[in-house]
């Protein structure tokens, strides 16, 4: 009775110009491996139960995108959203659909986008997510050892106990610079790594408490889940629905969220400088890809077509990307300023 949701929706703005609203990171090959990031994800999870099992939630405007690179994927596997709004009625969508004919369904929900090194420890730590669900009423998040006071993550203080499976004190979703900076001095937090497990029932109790009109709204979907009037009754909870993720709608405010201290190569590959850091670098510090001549160019990442040569003399920290039409050349440093651009540029997100 083990399900996994994927979810797939996202825009991935601060990896622009490479992640673009009509095609977004998780359909890219962004490591060069020949899979893209949904690929590999699904592939993880492939170890973990029947592919009949796997699901991916996404915008309706992907759907192609999504049975093109997961041909395994049955029409009743891509759950398709008419609009965005945000990972907390995504979630709900797919647990309500899965528990509409599996009560006493175990669900792992996770990112299509991120990156994880070690795929054994990986499965292990969810395996044992799974057990602790199944034992107990209690929503599972992965956290992550913080090196930095990243104001792009949730931070989860734990009670730091010898038990695997830790209980959570806090979870604060994207703290502001000074109070992420105050976390991590504490020595007592973990990033959330975005990554859940919880039972149906769980999560549906953790859902009605904390979100009670996304509940009602959803609940009411049960009579509708894999019938011809689906779509119908999605567009109309859609247009109703609050558009909030589900950190902040649900994991902010839960009392039983627990914590598994995960340690299996993670990223979350965000943003341009995540992916300067887990990838292999020149002797100059330099990450490229592209036909390309440098010059005292050092501590760069170059992402630029191979059928157009790029000379570059004397440049240092820089993000040289292109794709699509669009050419970004930013200071590393400035990476976060990536989604003033995109707003800026507008018809070319
Ligand atoms: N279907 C669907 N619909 N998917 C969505 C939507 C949506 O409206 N919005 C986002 N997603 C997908 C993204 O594609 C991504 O795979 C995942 O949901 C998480 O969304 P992000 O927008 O990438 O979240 P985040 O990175 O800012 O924050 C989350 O992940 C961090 C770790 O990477 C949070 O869970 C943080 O607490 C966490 O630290
Ligand atoms: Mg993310």
């Amino acid at each position: 009775n083990t399900f996994v949701v994927i979810m797939a929706g996202g825009v991935g703005t601060r990896f622009w110009p490479f992640s673009r609203t009509n095609f977004p990171k998780q359909f890219h090959d962004v490591l060069g491996t020949g899979k893209t990031l949904l690929q590999q994800t699904a592939g993880r999870f492939q170890q973990i139960c029947p592919e009949t099992n796997i699901y991916v939630v996404t915008s309706a405007e992907y759907k192609e995108l999504v049975t093109e690179q997961l041909p395994f994927l049955g029409p009743d596997q891509i759950l398709l959203e008419p609009s965005r709004r945000n990972t907390a009625p995504c979630v709900a969508y797919a647990c309500f659909k899965i528990a509409s004919k599996n009560p006493d369904a175990n669900i792992v929900v996770a990112p299509a986008d991120h990156i994880i090194l070690q795929e054994d420890i990986f499965q292990d730590t969810i395996r044992i997510g799974l057990g602790a669900t199944r034992m107990e009423s209690i929503l599972v998040t992965l956290g992550i050892q913080p090196n930095r006071p990243d104001t792009g993550y949730g931070y989860i203080q734990y009670v730091p106990d010898k038990k695997m499976v830790k209980k959570v004190k806090t979870f604060t979703e994207k703290p502001h610079l000074d109070l992420a900076i105050q976390f991590i001095e504490s020595g007592e937090f973990v990033w959330n790594a975005g990554i859940f497990i919880w039972s149906a029932s769980t999560f549906k109790a953790a859902l009605k408490k904390t979100m009670p009109d996304t509940y009602d709204l959803f609940e009411e979907g049960n009579e509708f889940y894999y019938t011809d009037s689906e779509s119908m009754f999605l567009t109309r909870a859609y247009a109703q629905c609050k558009n909030i993720s589900i950190d902040n709608g649900i994991m902010e405010k839960a009392d039983n969220v627990y914590v598994i201290l995960s340690d299996f190569g993670w990223s979350d590959l965000g943003t341009w400088k995540s992916l300067y850091e887990v990838s292999e670098k020149d002797s100059n510090e330099n990450v490229t890809t592209g036909t390309l001549l440098l010059h005292d160019t050092k501590n760069c990442i170059i992402k630029t077509p191979q059928d157009k040569l790029v000379v570059i003399n004397g440049l240092e920290g820089f993000i040289v990307a292109e794709y699509d039409g669009v050419l970004l050349i930013c200071k590393k440093d400035d990476e976060q300023k990536v989604k003033e651009f995109v707003a800026e540029a507008k018809y070319v997100d």
